[in-house]
């Protein structure tokens, strides 16, 4: 698959076009304002035998990713192409709650042969990712799960850009998909792949102008791992985080202080390319002790003497700021679930077992009866939500619909820069403020999807 020659396409003709609100880099695909995502089962050659039975949306091909305009209508119509139920969730868009993609939450599963209309507005420019939010389990890890990039209004001054979807395979010897988890795994830290990957890819290699100035945008959207990440370069500046436009720096990470991404986060550095042909900037993964080369940007041609200081600023998207001193206090506790609870089926289907809860109560199933909301805010009002770890893992915790900032934790500094997804570190407790401006149930849960599925989900619901 040529994804770098066809990216360059889509994105020629995207800017070039101007009518059009969205663009889909699959080969071939036209570049139009509506969409077909047809769930399909494909092959891909991770190392030397073909992996059957992924999940994709193309044959032999990735995920592609989708783009967007701010605020230009998308319709991306999901065709459930597979014999199981499914349901496509936009990871970050702030759009309205039927169009989320939570099954019984905000739409009923999709049957297999069954289409479903996605129509949205997005109002935030910046990085975000889809993947299915019924079958997590068995469809993110056999690899649905892409990139989504909606573009801003104005051009910021870019030579080029260069989407990284980070994430794992479990393979076996025969290069088949694995059991997607362990219940050890599950009551613990997850469990891992054995095959890293950027863009289902190993160590790709992406050839950018010398001395430009590249947009690079890492989505995590791996099932379980934290990603320890640093570039070889440190001529670059982060410029958003979790799809919106840092306010406060988050400096550049390096070997010793790498950047920690958890599963659903993403992060869009400016690069400066380095001056001569052939050199490189590396993005690197630690793994314990040891270096992963994820994919690395190659400088090619004449050197274009960009400068960081050329560029403009991102815009800032229309988010509300909260007002604190009016803000009214949830606490909220991930942690353990009581002795003895019930396994429930958790979006789609169970794993068996119920090791987690929020505020001691496990996620009840589906379609139950008792599945109140862990906090109901009042539309339009300010918050604070106490997200208090007790436990000794580390979780992604993810709203959908909202956004948040962070304010204080108990154990290091926090930048309030506006997420959607907290990576809560070990026995961390954090305050995090937010308007509840988005009305509707909206899915609360931890993105390591072992966790999800054992009882680390809730909603809060806005009226
Ligand atoms: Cu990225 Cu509830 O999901
Ligand atoms: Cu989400
Ligand atoms: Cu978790």
């Amino acid at each position: 698959m040529k994804r770098r020659d066809f990216l360059i396409t889509a994105g020629a003709s995207f800017f070039a076009g101007g009518v059009s609100s969205l663009g889909l880099s699959a080969i071939g695909a036209p570049i139009s304002s509506t969409t077909n995502l047809k769930l399909q089962h494909t092959n891909f050659l991770f190392r030397e035998q073909p992996t059957n039975k992924l999940v994709s949306l193309s044959q032999n091909a990735p995920p592609p990713v989708i783009y967007g305009l701010q605020d230009q209508p998308m319709k991306l119509n999901v065709i459930n192409g597979l014999d199981e139920y499914t349901a496509m969730h936009w990871h970050g868009l702030r759009i309205p709650n039927k169009m989320d993609g939570v099954p019984y939450l905000t739409q009923l599963p999709i049957a297999g042969g069954e289409t479903f209309n996605y129509e949205f507005t997005p109002p935030d420019a910046g990085t975000y990712w889809y993947h299915p939010h019924c079958m997590t389990m068995t469809q993110m890890v056999s690899g649905l799960t892409g990139v989504m990039v909606i573009k801003e209004k104005i051009e910021c001054g870019f030579n080029s850009e260069e989407i990284i979807n980070l994430r794992d395979f479990r393979l076996n010897n025969s290069d088949q998909l694995k059991q997607p988890y362990t219940l050890r795994g599950a009551a613990r830290a997850g469990t891992f792949g054995n095959v890293m990957t950027a863009n289902w890819l190993k160590s790709p290699v992406y050839n950018h102008q010398a001395g430009s100035l590249v947009r690079l945008r890492l989505a995590n959207t791996d099932t379980t791992r934290i990603y320890s990440l640093y570039l070889t370069s440190t001529e670059g500046q982060i410029i958003a985080w979790d799809g919106h436009p840092t306010e406060h720096q988050i400096l550049m990470p390096t070997e010793k202080q790498p950047l920690l991404l958890g599963p659903g986060q993403r992060v869009d550095i400016a690069c400066k390319m380095p001056p001569l042909e052939g050199q490189t900037i590396n993005i690197i993964a630690k793994v314990r002790a040891n270096k992963k080369l994820m994919a690395s940007l190659l400088s090619i041609g004449q050197d274009q003497k960009r400068s960081l200081k050329e560029l403009k600023p991102l815009p800032k998207n229309p988010v509300t700021e909260p007002d604190l001193k009016n803000a009214k206090t949830h606490e909220i506790i991930f942690g353990w679930s009581p002795e003895g609870t019930e396994p429930n089926n958790g979006f789609c289907g169970s794993l068996g077992k119920t090791f987690w809860s929020i505020n001691r109560t496990p996620w009840p199933g589906d379609n139950s009866e008792n599945t109140s909301p862990v906090a109901t805010l009042k539309l339009g009002n300010s918050y604070l939500l106490r997200l208090r770890n007790s436990s000794p893992n580390l979780h992604p915790i993810h709203l959908h619909g909202l956004v948040f900032k962070p304010l204080r934790s108990n154990k290091r500094k926090v930048l309030p820069n506006w997420t959607d997804t907290f990576l809560l570190l070990k026995n961390e407790v954090v305050d995090i403020a937010l308007v509840a401006d988005n009305p509707g149930d909206w899915a609360f849960h931890c993105h390591v999807i072992e966790h999800q599925k054992t009882g680390l989900s809730g909603y809060i619901r806005v009226v």
